[in-house]
């Protein structure tokens, strides 16, 4: 695997960002306007399901991220031909989809956890695929049990090989009655992905429904499947023999849009986030305005703003969707060092998130880890020895201090806590926050944060 240098020099060259270091002159308010593209986590789910279609789709709102970069060499690798028209949208077109080259995969997949989805799909299509190790952020175990035991119960071979999995299909693919243990968001796709074509019905019980699996829903109904979601996370899929190429504008990223929110309340700024809907948003709207922060939704966005006065502390509890994501813990707890009192941040969904926040103690924040689970119900990780309940006690002024990124998220929060401490902070391998921020340093500079990149 890359060491976290690599990942981050990889993901910032892929999108022109040859800088390792940001310097920030922190204790300012980011002010301005920004705008949102497609979500990281719906486009490149869409990418892969163009490999589905027997004629070329057309993705909209596509971000530039290095995310996408490896989901478009892993497509080519593939024989996809992905070309971009215009700013923003990307044609894939799979008439020539052929095996590939296992070293080759190996070299494209980076530090993506996509090449798992791609299983189905060529299942579908060439009757074999290989998975190389994944990648993707170091914020916990990350097992793939659950996607390999779907994939098997369609049918698939899985023959586990010390460069990665090969599967093969030799009866084919058939619809099956699958129950997750728990609401996994890339295994719903992957059984979504691989269902829309497998012979008969598939019953798929405990899905995760988070808006970007509705979108990926909604992509595929517009290539021919036919797929019922149920209220009780229950989906249904009635495999068909042939898909069509699609045309869609994707959903917009709600998880960079918290990140801005959280920023502009540490900050003590005023951010529109232009794109940005509040009904995929609703539980984080809750909690920003719990917290003390202030919006206003706009028929084009919505504006986040600090509204003067105290921020109030919060418990919160991470959880699958409708709950509050994941995602979003990060970014906010940076603003909850600043509020008043004890904040309580349960993660129910992944084991380690909380690496990123040994950097804010470093910067003053007081932010105790603990093994149990604080402020809600026992979760999967309660009797496993995880530091996954964090408690922030504040208000704290953080002072600059010399940070390096761990992950995506985690990235983001240093850069919002070094915008809002007084001094000179550098934050290092800012690269991985390429993964999945769009133009992050140009935002940055039009928001008036006040820095300087290093090489
Ligand atoms: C997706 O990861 C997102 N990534 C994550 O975003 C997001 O945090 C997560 O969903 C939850 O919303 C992408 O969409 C590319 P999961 P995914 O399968 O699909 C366990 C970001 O910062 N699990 O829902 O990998 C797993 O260990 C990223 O944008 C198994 O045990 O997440 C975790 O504890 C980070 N076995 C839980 O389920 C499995 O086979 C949820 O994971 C699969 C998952």
């Amino acid at each position: 695997m890359n060491t976290l240098l690599e990942d981050a020099q990889a993901a910032g060259a892929s999108v022109g960002l040859t800088a390792d270091r940001i310097t920030i002159n922190g204790g300012k308010p980011l002010v301005g306007r920004i705008e949102l593209k497609g979500a990281k986590n719906l486009v490149t789910k869409a990418m892969v399901a163009s490999l589905l279609g027997e004629t070329p789709s057309e993705l909209r709102s596509v971000p530039e991220i290095s995310d996408v970069r490896v989901v478009k060499g892993l497509l080519e690798v593939h024989g996809v031909k992905v070309s971009s028209v215009g700013a923003d949208t990307l044609m894939l077109d799979p008439s020539n989809v052929e095996s590939a080259h296992f070293e080759v995969i190996d070299a494209y997949a980076g530090s993506s956890r996509i090449p798992i989805l791609f299983c189905g799909p060529l299942l579908h299509r060439l009757g074999e695929a290989f998975i190389p190790d994944l990648g993707g952020c170091r914020i916990g175990d990350r097992p793939i049990d659950f996607h390999l035991e779907s994939l098997r119960r369609f049918g698939a071979v899985v023959d586990k090989q010390p460069q990665g999995i090969r599967l093969t299909a030799p009866n084919g693919l058939k619809g099956a009655k699958i129950e997750l243990a728990y609401p996994s968001v890339g295994a719903t796709e992957q059984v979504l992905l691989t269902a829309v074509r497998a012979e008969g019905t598939t019953e798929l019980r405990g899905a995760a429904v988070e808006p970007e699996i509705m979108d990926l829903i909604n992509i595929l109904q517009k290539m021919g499947a036919i797929i019922s979601v149920d209220t009780d996370r229950v989906i249904r899929i009635e495999g068909v023999e042939r898909l069509e190429g699609y045309k869609h504008t994707a959903l917009f990223d709600r998880n960079e849009a918290a990140s801005w929110a959280a920023a502009a309340l540490a900050t003590n700024g005023d951010i529109f986030v232009g794109g940005a809907r509040q009904s995929e948003m609703l539980t984080f709207l809750n909690v920003f305005r719990k917290v003390g922060g202030a919006f206003e939704i706009q028929d084009d966005g919505i504006r986040f703003f600090h509204p003067g006065g105290k921020l109030k502390p919060v418990i919160i509890e991470t959880d699958v969707h409708p709950g509050f994501m994941t995602d979003w813990q990060q970014p906010l707890v940076v603003a909850l060092t600043k509020a008043e009192g004890v904040s309580i941040v349960h993660e129910t969904v992944y084991e380690q998130r909380f690496g990123f926040t040994d950097a804010l103690v470093d910067m003053g924040a007081q932010i105790q880890l603990h093994r149990e689970c604080l402020g809600g119900a026992e979760c999967r990780f309660g009797q496993r020895n995880f530091n996954h309940s964090a408690v922030i006690v504040g208000p704290t002024e953080l002072h600059a201090a010399d940070v390096v990124v761990p992950d995506l998220r985690g990235g983001f929060s240093h850069l919002i806590a070094a915008l809002s401490a007084d001094g000179a902070s550098t934050v290092s391998n800012v690269g991985i926050i390429a993964r999945g921020y769009e133009n992050f340093i140009e935002k940055l500079r039009a928001l008036g944060a006040d820095f300087v990149l290093e090489a």
